[in-house]
């Protein structure tokens, strides 16, 4: 019996909810890779000029099919001369990023934290697969907070006629059941341990077009919680 009850008090403390985990990897560099000019979240043409066109490519485990599309994270070598934090900035600019490229593979650590775009809204893109009046296919671009979206809905503004939309791939959602009008959104993501959804009530304008980028006027700053065994320097869930 008392070895069932440790076994359980080890099960219940071996993972703790925290606002940023911190995680074990490794990191290595690329000079080029065909994969890096579009990326698999589906940005498409927009991707090469994110974060001035230093980018950084993640594995499985973070791209998550999709849903870890436009999470911010900051890394650094744990026990090493540079333990502070930082954000990858590209390669031959210094810092760890430089060392990644001298050593070939080196140990990291990484966390997510919130994404700050300052005064940018969320926003909308149309991608250029959307066909009027049938198609409509959407990516989300500048989405602050450290949370994952989980759904989308759409509908015409004024309305309650909500459509789901379909995640497409990476950080794309369609529907071929598009409302006519001018259109609103709903997205369910994550506050601490709970579902919330957020209303953006007016972003698509009746003639919107694809390829535009139309903004959301809400903004996201919402933090999730995260099960991990290392809270880092951060916060624990109470
Ligand atoms: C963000 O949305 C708010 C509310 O709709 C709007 O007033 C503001 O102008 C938007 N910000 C930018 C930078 O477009
Ligand atoms: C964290 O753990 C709790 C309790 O086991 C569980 O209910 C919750 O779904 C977990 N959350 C995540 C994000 O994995």
């Amino acid at each position: 019996m008392a070895t069932i009850l440790c076994f359980l008090f080890f099960l219940f403390s071996s993972a703790i909810a925290c606002k940023q985990c911190v995680y074990q990897s490794k990191a290595t560099s690329f000079s080029s890779s065909a994969s890096l000019s579009s990326g698999a979240c589906g940005y498409g043409s927009l991707a090469p000029g994110f974060n001035g066109g230093h980018l950084a490519a993640g594995v499985a485990s973070l791209f998550r099919d999709g849903v870890g599309c436009g999470g911010c994270f900051q890394i650094r070598q744990p026990d090493k001369f540079r333990p502070h934090w930082e954000c990858i900035r590209g390669f031959g600019k210094g810092g760890l990023a430089d060392d990644i490229v001298k050593l070939g593979i080196v140990d990291v650590e990484y966390k997510r934290i919130p994404c700050d775009y300052g005064n940018q809204n969320l926003s909308v893109r149309v991608e250029e697969t959307s066909q009027k009046p049938q198609y409509l296919a959407i990516d989300l671009l500048f989405q602050g907070g450290q949370t994952d979206i989980f759904q989308v809905k759409v509908a015409q503004v004024g309305t309650s006629d909500w459509t789901p939309l379909s995640r497409n791939k990476g950080a794309v959602w369609d529907t071929s059941r598009v409302p006519a009008g001018a259109l609103q959104f709903q997205f369910l993501l994550q506050e601490g341990f709970y579902g919330k959804w957020v209303l953006a009530p007016t972003v698509l304008p009746a003639d919107w077009k694809a390829g535009v980028i139309y903004d959301a006027g809400v903004q996201i700053t919402d933090v999730a919680e995260q099960n991990c065994s290392d809270c880092g320097d951060g916060e624990v869930w109470q």
